[in-house]
């Protein structure tokens, strides 16, 4: 190895404080849907083995995980919202912890991205308003179009933060070390936070201000239950993912931030450009500016690989950096980087839904070297 990538290579296996956590590396498994939950939202016993695996990560944030049956939008996610869950998502933590890992969980409502027939009693989607997302749902039925959500009426809003304050109870009652509040990728906080898909007249519409209520309403219930040094917020400024769009997101997330920064949050993760897309979006801004209004760290994401990863580090724009699709087909994906390695491709067949097969059954170098 020249001195060069041994030097780069520092980077990445450089330990980091979060919160009171002290991260060996600063690879970050980054949340990821796998649809493989049983019967009534219960993750599955095969999810202990699949995070077990992974531990090595600096962080692992768990996938997705509805915290209500009302925030669910795909079928066989898993929920944190009864006791159920709570107990195998703790098989999970436990699992976690005995190899030396962390692990967050990310709180999720999806909002409009749903459709009736996951919804209790058949209700329509909630949303900010009534207004139709393009796409398709991922039902029992397969794939079926979304349709027209109900606007929540501004008595509920209370309720939906407090759907996100249980959650975050029974996430600490699992064992996590933390949680990520998912504002990202076109669910229901970015829905409000958009002006496209929020037309409210109400304090939590019009204004950046007004748009930004509810997640910081729900971020100050979620630092109550945990305190800020445990306590991230993924956003996605630049994404279109989940058929969202903003006239003007600079102002909005130097607002969001700056707010959140307030609250001392221990992280900000950032999906920059669109999600599982392009890093460069035409009419985007410069997400550094984030950066610099944030105190805590800076978890960059989308599309990184080992080079990208270390030259981000090395120029100081990012602290941390999450790696989604890698973390699929690779579970020793930090000793691969570690090494320089090749990395095993996803397979897109076996991404959701499912059992065992591309879930659990990826290869380690070691095992590669034994085929
Ligand atoms: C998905 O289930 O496809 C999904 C979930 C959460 C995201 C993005 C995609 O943030």
């Amino acid at each position: 190895m020249s001195t060069e990538s041994a030097h780069i290579d520092s980077y990445l296996f450089e330990p980091v404080a979060l919160g009171p956590l002290q991260l060996p590396n600063r690879i970050v498994m980054a949340p990821l849907t796998r649809s493989r939950a049983k019967e009534a939202d219960v993750p599955s016993e095969l999810a202990i083995e699949y995070y077990a695996q992974r531990a090595t990560a600096g962080l692992i944030i768990a996938e997705a995980t509805q915290i209500s049956p009302q925030g669910k939008g795909y079928v066989f996610t898993p929920g944190i919202y009864d006791d159920a869950q709570v107990q195998a998502w703790k098989l999970i933590t436990d699992a976690v912890h005995a190899k030396g890992g962390h692990i967050y969980l990310q709180l999720w409502h999806v909002g409009r991205i749903s459709h009736p027939s996951l919804q209790p009693g058949n209700a329509l989607p909630v949303a900010p308003s009534a207004i139709k997302p393009e796409g398709q749902a991922y039902t029992d039925e397969g794939f079926v179009p979304l349709v027209t959500p109900r606007a929540l009426e501004t008595s509920e809003m209370p309720g939906i933060v407090d759907q996100y304050r249980l959650a975050a109870h029974n996430a600490k009652a699992a064992g996590f070390d933390g949680v990520e509040i998912h504002a990202a990728n076109g669910y229901l906080l970015d829905q409000f936070l958009r002006d496209r898909t929020n037309q409210r007249t109400d304090q939590y519409g019009g204004s950046i201000e007004n748009r930004a209520r509810l997640l910081l309403e729900v971020a100050d219930a979620v630092t109550e239950v945990w305190g800020g040094e445990h306590v991230g917020v993924r956003i996605s400024p630049l994404s279109s993912f989940g058929d969202i769009a903003d006239s003007d997101p600079e102002p909005l997330f130097t607002y969001v931030v700056k707010q959140l920064n307030a609250r001392k949050l221990v992280y900000l993760h950032v999906i920059e450009g669109d999600t599982g897309g392009t890093r460069d979006v035409e009419g985007g801004f410069d997400l550094q500016v984030l950066r610099q209004a944030f105190d805590g760290l800076f978890m960059a994401n989308n599309g990184y690989d080992r080079e990208l990863a270390q030259k981000t580090l090395k120029a100081k724009r990012a602290d941390l950096i999450a790696f989604g699709r890698p973390f699929i087909s690779n579970p020793d994906l930090v000793e691969r980087l570690r090494v320089g390695a090749a990395l095993n491709e996803p397979d897109q067949s076996t991404m959701y839904g499912g059992g065992a097969e591309g879930y659990t059954d990826y290869p380690t170098l070691d095992e590669d070297a034994m085929r």
